[in-house]
């Protein structure tokens, strides 16, 4: 198979991680008979550097011809000043968006070999596996936004906005996959409150019993929600909500399997490439130190060749590799808990000789 890849490198770890990436997948195309070409483009923090711009139009274009894209990560202190024109996080959000990317899939899956990695105790953890779907393009990220008046008179504002199809579309791909699974799905909000959460649930609740009479459905409040994921997180399947619960929740569901750095996401559409991506972000305190894990990013293009290639035995290769490096007991200090660890490029090399 030929496929074009887009490699959007961006900030902090973000370049030391893609790298790791992009190798994984050159060593996969070596093995399985593939050509991929790779292009690096520009975003977040060093496109404003260079353009001005966090997300410039030659980026969008690459991705738009690319097969799929293989993102880094974004941001940094450089750029976080408040009263900034504009922030690397913008480009993000835009790639998000302009590729029509609304369903964020950010599997937590545990690996034996990490159980005393996670700060929780292990019969806790034990047999979690949760696939979340974060809805993407929409909710408070994306709502109508502002400042008014100055001074001790000024206030700011950001709606939470959903609509009926974009509800709808999240819900069913979930549904979905919870069919393929263990056909359990939880959708989250907070209905008491908020009224898009109360149209959420309606429309979830509608979708289900219309579409998916057979797939076990609940709804929890995000609150409660974020209590369940510590307390007994191997009692989800599929788990669907919002963008902004979506990135909360999963930050902290990270701690389950013991690292931000172990977990991938992918984010697609419904056709056009899909974009594959680390959960965590460019790790400002650790960047240029070669420490960085790069097992979420490997992981993410496995991801990869599974959703936008069809590439299942390609994928699972990689997955199999990275269950041997950490059988062999090697770890990046993320996940070592003060044991020996090893830095970026050794943990890459590890899985590159494992792939088979
Ligand atoms: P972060 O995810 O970058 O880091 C949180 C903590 O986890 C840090 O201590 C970091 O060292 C650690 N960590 C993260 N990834 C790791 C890895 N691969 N290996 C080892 N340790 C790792 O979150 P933050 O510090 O809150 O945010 C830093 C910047 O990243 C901000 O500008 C934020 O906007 C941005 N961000 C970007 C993305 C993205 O591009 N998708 C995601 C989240 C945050
Ligand atoms: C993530 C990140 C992004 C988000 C930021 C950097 C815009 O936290 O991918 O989880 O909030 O979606
Ligand atoms: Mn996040």
């Amino acid at each position: 198979m030929n496929a074009s890849i887009v490699l959007l490198p961006g900030d902090g770890i973000g370049p030391e991680i893609t790298e790791q990436g992009r190798r994984v997948l050159q060593k996969v195309a070596e093995l399985f008979g593939h050509a991929f070409t790779f292009e690096s483009q520009m975003i977040g923090g060093i496109a404003i550097d260079e353009t001005g711009d966090p997300l410039p139009q030659e980026t969008v274009n690459a991705c738009r011809s690319s097969d799929a894209i293989l993102l880094g990560a974004v941001g940094g202190p450089k750029w976080d000043d408040p009263s900034a024109k504009t922030r690397p996080e913008v480009g993000l959000l835009k790639i998000r968006k302009e590729l029509g990317l609304f369903a964020n899939l950010r599997p937590i899956k545990m690996f034996d070999q990490l159980a005393d990695a996670s700060p929780l105790r292990p019969e806790i953890i034990k047999g979690t596996d949760i696939l979340f779907l974060r809805e993407l393009t929409g909710g408070i990220y994306f709502g109508p936004s502002g400042r008014e008046g100055s001074g001790d008179e000024e206030s700011a504002s950001q709606a939470m906005v959903y609509s009926v199809p974009e509800v709808e579309r999240i819900v069913r791909l979930a549904a979905k996959a919870a069919q393929g699974r263990n056909n359990r799905l939880t959708s989250v909000d907070k209905a008491n409150v908020l009224e898009p959460s109360r149209l959420w649930r309606q429309v979830a609740a509608r979708v289900m019993e219309q579409e998916f009479p057979d797939v076990q459905y609940d709804v929890v409040l995000v609150d409660a929600m974020a209590m369940h994921l510590i307390n007994r997180p191997a009692d989800f399947d599929v788990v669907v909500t919002g963008n902004m619960f979506g990135d909360i929740l999963t930050d902290e569901a990270s701690m389950l399997p013991g690292s931000l750095g172990m977990l991938p996401s992918a984010s697609l559409g419904s056709g056009g490439p899909g974009l594959y991506e680390p959960i965590h972000g460019s790790a400002p305190d650790i960047a240029g130190k070669g420490i960085a894990n790069p097992l979420a990013t490997i992981l993410a293009a496995a991801m990869l060749l599974r959703h936008s290639l069809g590439l299942e035995a390609e994928a699972a290769s990689i997955e199999k590799a990275v269950e041997q490096v950490l059988s062999d007991g090697l770890r990046t200090a993320d996940i070592a808990r003060g044991g020996d660890s090893i830095g970026t490029v050794a943990m890459a090399d590890a899985v590159i000789n494992s792939i088979k």
